[in-house]
């Protein structure tokens, strides 16, 4: 049997279940995972709470995992049994499953691991990495010497990209929540940190750009840093929108954003940059390249066991967690 954390109904983290359920047969194309960590996310909290579409209850949550491959359906050819592994449950709408011990993954969606990368850091930097990868090479290419706007600096997603941006050569203004994190933000890469429940976000970044603004801003934010974002942007700036960690963001008139110099908004996923297996391993590859040479950390700050899942949700949802967080398994 394999241990897993389903939710029979929506709801607060105390519809998290710890079930035993068998462990699953690989079909073709599929390869059995025996976890060792998975990551932890926002999107888990929305799914868990019944604001991001799942398929039928009930259902295992987590979108991203490490461990080792154990078994194989027939015609994967990306990997073999015994290899180190990482994953993001791929595709659109496709069910989450990380949380347990055992996972059947698409064999196309995994990625070697090198020894460099242990399971925990590959578990914290597989789905936030390639994320923070798209952001900065996809949906808007940061070049070096840019000055860019990134909102949730020292979470999970973000300390990656300020430090991936960083290491682009852009210019990072980051916002937090706290002096605690406004430090680590700090630590890993960004040049000037605001906190953004306190201070004037869009004029701190006109302040910062000498009045001109950001040509990208990344929010994953939502609700509460939309306007700021808008504000913060230079003339034909690019708003990606990438998350709702606050709540969604209200109905927008786009005419607003002629007036405001031609802006430009995209509602972006990972899903929409990972299409294809080459698409998939030219960003994984990047990623690992980095993180192999230190040229970027990959901060796992709190652990959990899978009874204490719960308890992680509501580190999260609470705004208490810093960088990545994992479930060890
Ligand atoms: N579209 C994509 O492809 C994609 C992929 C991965 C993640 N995401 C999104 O990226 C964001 C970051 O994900 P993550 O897993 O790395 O989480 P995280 O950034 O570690 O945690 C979310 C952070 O958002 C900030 N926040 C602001 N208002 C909040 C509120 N009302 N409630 C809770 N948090 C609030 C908090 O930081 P402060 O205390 O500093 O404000 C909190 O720590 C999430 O919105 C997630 O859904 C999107």
């Amino acid at each position: 049997m394999s241990r897993a954390i389903r939710i029979h109904e929506h709801g607060g983290p105390e519809v998290l279940k710890l079930d035993n359920v068998p462990i699953p047969e690989p079909g073709p194309g599929q390869a059995l995972i025996r976890n060792k960590a998975a990551g932890i996310n926002f999107i888990d909290l929305h799914q868990r709470a019944g604001r991001y579409p799942l398929p039928k209850l009930p259902v295992t949550l987590g979108m991203e995992g490490a461990g080792v491959v154990e078994a194989l359906g027939p015609g994967v050819t990306a990997v073999e049994v015994g290899d180190r592994v990482s994953y993001v449950m791929g595709g659109h709408g496709a069910a989450p499953a990380t949380y347990a011990d055992y996972t059947l993954v698409d064999g196309d969606a995994l990625i070697r691991l090198p020894d460099e990368i242990d399971d925990e850091t590959a578990a914290a930097m597989t789905l936030k990495g390639l994320t923070a990868h798209y952001l900065l090479r996809g949906s808007y290419p940061v070049e070096a010497g840019e000055t860019i706007l990134v909102h949730a600096a020292a979470g999970g997603v973000g300390l990656l990209l300020c430090q991936m941006a960083k290491a682009i050569g852009a210019r990072v203004i980051g916002t937090v929540g706290s002096e605690e994190k406004a430090d680590l933000a700090s630590a890993h890469g960004c040049d000037h940190v605001i906190l953004y429940q306190k201070e004037d976000v869009a004029k701190r970044v006109k302040d910062l750009t000498g009045g001109e603004g950001v040509p990208v801003a990344y929010d994953a934010v939502g609700k509460d840093t939309f306007e700021a974002s808008l504000s913060s942007l230079k003339v034909r700036g690019v708003l990606v929108s990438y998350g709702t960690a606050s709540g969604p963001v209200p109905p927008f008139n786009i005419f607003e954003l002629n007036p405001r110099g031609s802006l430009y908004i995209t509602s972006a996923g990972l899903a929409w940059y990972t299409r294809s297996r080459a698409e998939l391993m030219e960003r994984a590859s990047e990623l690992i390249g980095m993180v192999a040479t230190g040229d970027i950390v990959v901060p796992v700050r709190q652990r959990f066991s899978l009874e204490d899942t719960a308890d992680a949700h509501r580190a999260l949802e609470g705004r208490f967690t810093v960088g990545g967080s994992v479930l060890t398994l």
